[in-house]
């Protein structure tokens, strides 16, 4: 039996990075996985892999996450296919760099709108699912920027520590109503994945831009996807089952 067999996990940004690493892991343990995104594309093939070694564990749905409808939709569609939905994996999200005296207010209700706003809209239509499938767990990935600022950083400070914030009412709510239902944030550092290319490229690009995000590191060097995928695999399992209004910093020390 796998650590997560039984699970039905949906998990939004399943196209690439840390969401293609959560479905292969999580599938590699049992789980069935819905990964959806913008990129229906790229979260089709992730599938698609999946399904080579896990035949129908995984399924691929086509999710902006700013989109009601299709959050209704995809959700549907998933539990369906699934028979159910027991975890919520909200990690769709983009990056913004700009400080008070650059940043759009164009970009800014963007960066909002996609990491934070989402995550409000999609849980609740998803509370009815979990609640069908305890026991459950809701996932929410912020980033070490919910719990440091940096100058450069404004919208993405202020999406990524509200998402901290509002892992704890929801995971609250769903303890005081009675129900088995928990959930905790996660606080990446920079992971390797396409997300942090800017971030490279802003220090001078390849081994130059990468030691300049890694000296800040103690551990000295940049996350990989599976380093967040161990800490997922514990929090969508029955293992963390009396873990609730956590949060997780798979940061290499970096928030000590
Ligand atoms: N990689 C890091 O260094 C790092 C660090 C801290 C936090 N995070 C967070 O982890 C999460 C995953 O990021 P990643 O590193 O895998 O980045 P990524 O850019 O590789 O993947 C993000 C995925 O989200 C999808 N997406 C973007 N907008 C969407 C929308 N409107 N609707 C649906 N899907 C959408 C993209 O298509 C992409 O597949 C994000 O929330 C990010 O903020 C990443």
């Amino acid at each position: 039996m796998g650590r997560v067999a039984g699970k039905k996990v949906f998990i939004t940004g399943g196209a690439q990075g840390l969401g293609a690493c959560f479905g292969r892991m999580l599938a590699d343990e049992g789980a069935k996985v819905a990964l959806t995104d913008v990129n229906f594309e790229g979260a089709n093939e992730t599938a698609a892999a999946i399904n080579e070694t896990h035949p129908g564990a995984a399924f691929a749905y086509h999710h902006d996450v700013t989109s009601k409808d299709d959050w209704s939709r995809s959700l549907g569609e998933a539990a369906e296919a699934m028979g159910g939905i027991s975890v919520l994996i909200n990690n769709a999200g983009i990056g913004a760099a700009g400080n008070i005296e650059t940043e759009t207010y164009e970009n800014w209700r963007r960066t909002q709108e996609i990491d934070v706003d989402a995550i409000f809209v999609g849980t609740q239509l998803a509370m009815p699912y979990l609640k069908d499938n305890q026991p459950g767990s809701i996932i929410n990935i912020s980033s070490v920027a919910g719990l440091m600022a940096d100058g450069m950083m404004l919208s993405y400070n202020a999406a990524k520590s509200a998402v901290w914030m509002m892992s704890k009412s929801i995971a609250l709510h769903c303890a005081r109503a009675g129900y088995d239902l928990r959930c905790n944030s996660v606080h990446p550092v920079f992971t390797r994945t396409p997300i942090i290319d800017p971030l490279i490229d802003l220090g001078g690009g390849g081994d130059l831009g990468e030691k300049k995000l890694t000296r800040q590191i103690p551990l000295q060097r940049l996350g990989e996807p599976e380093d967040v995928g161990y800490c997922i695999l514990y929090l969508a399992s029955d293992e963390s089952r009396f873990v609730t209004a956590s949060e997780f910093k798979i940061d290499g020390g970096i928030t000590a």
